[in-house]
């Protein structure tokens, strides 16, 4: 898989280097580029921003630096299967799990990272035209720009790639809305058995496969009652027994 970020602050994106990302990059799993948006400016002060037609509070970020950034990337990408843009913005459809299982098998991805109020319209509207372009919101809340929703969104997605994981099995396992229960997950233990008075419940120690198994479901379903009670009401939830 093919990974490019465009952004102001590329070195947000070190942190990538880190752990099994980092593995899988330097095993070549996947590839990143990072582009700096100001090298696609200009003039002295290398000016990403400016003041919003129509007034208001905030900066709007220029389409220009964005069209050659993208005119970059496209020179750069197969002709014959351009890359899927990925803007993240809180005005976007939500990025779930199951967004991140479909771009999981993309073979090339670029994130434009919006600061400021956002970037201009247009930008979007132009790309559309030459790539699928997907404007994807991490959650229901403000950051301080696109970065942090492009890192959150990449481990999501680069981690689904086959080979990533050291072990895919807990793909499988992982709950979360994600899994093939569609339930959060249930409480973890290890060692040591006793910690600070608390013990570890007797039924995971007990070596009965099923009732530990009954044990985590009966856990995930009162779990997920009481803190996403959205997910069993959703018509894909399955619903509690
Ligand atoms: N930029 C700022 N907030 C964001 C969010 N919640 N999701 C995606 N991009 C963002």
């Amino acid at each position: 898989m093919r990974l490019e970020v465009i952004s102001i602050f590329p070195d947000y994106f070190g942190v990538l280097q880190l752990s099994l990302i980092g593995k899988a990059l330097a095993d070549g799993l996947i590839s990143l580029d990072v582009h700096d948006l100001r090298d696609y400016t200009h003039d002295r002060h290398r000016t990403t921003d400016d003041t919003p037609y129509g007034g208001g509070a905030g900066m709007v970020m220029k389409p220009e630096p964005w069209g050659e950034a993208l005119d970059d990337v496209l020179a750069a990408a197969d002709p014959s299967a351009p890359p899927m843009l990925i803007m993240p913005t809180p005005s976007g459809r939500p990025f779930t799990q199951a967004v991140a299982d479909r771009l999981a098998t993309a073979p090339h991805l670029v994130f434009a990272c919006g600061r400021y109020e956002g970037i201009d319209a247009r930008v979007a509207q132009w790309a559309a035209t030459r790539m699928p372009v997907l404007e994807l919101s991490l959650g229901d809340y403000v950051v301080n720009g696109g970065e942090v929703a492009a890192l959150a969104m990449i481990e999501a997605i680069v981690r689904l790639v086959p080979g990533v994981l050291g072990n895919p099995v807990s793909l499988v396992e992982e709950s979360y809305a994600a899994s093939s229960d569609g339930l959060l997950e249930y409480p973890v233990y290890t060692k040591p058995p006793t910690w600070r008075g608390m013990d570890v419940p007797p039924v995971l120690l007990s070596g009965h496969h099923g009732q530990v198994a009954a044990w985590r479901r009966a856990q995930s379903e009162a779990i997920t009652a009481r803190r996403r009670p959205d997910l069993l009401d959703h018509p894909d939830a399955p619903g509690l027994p």
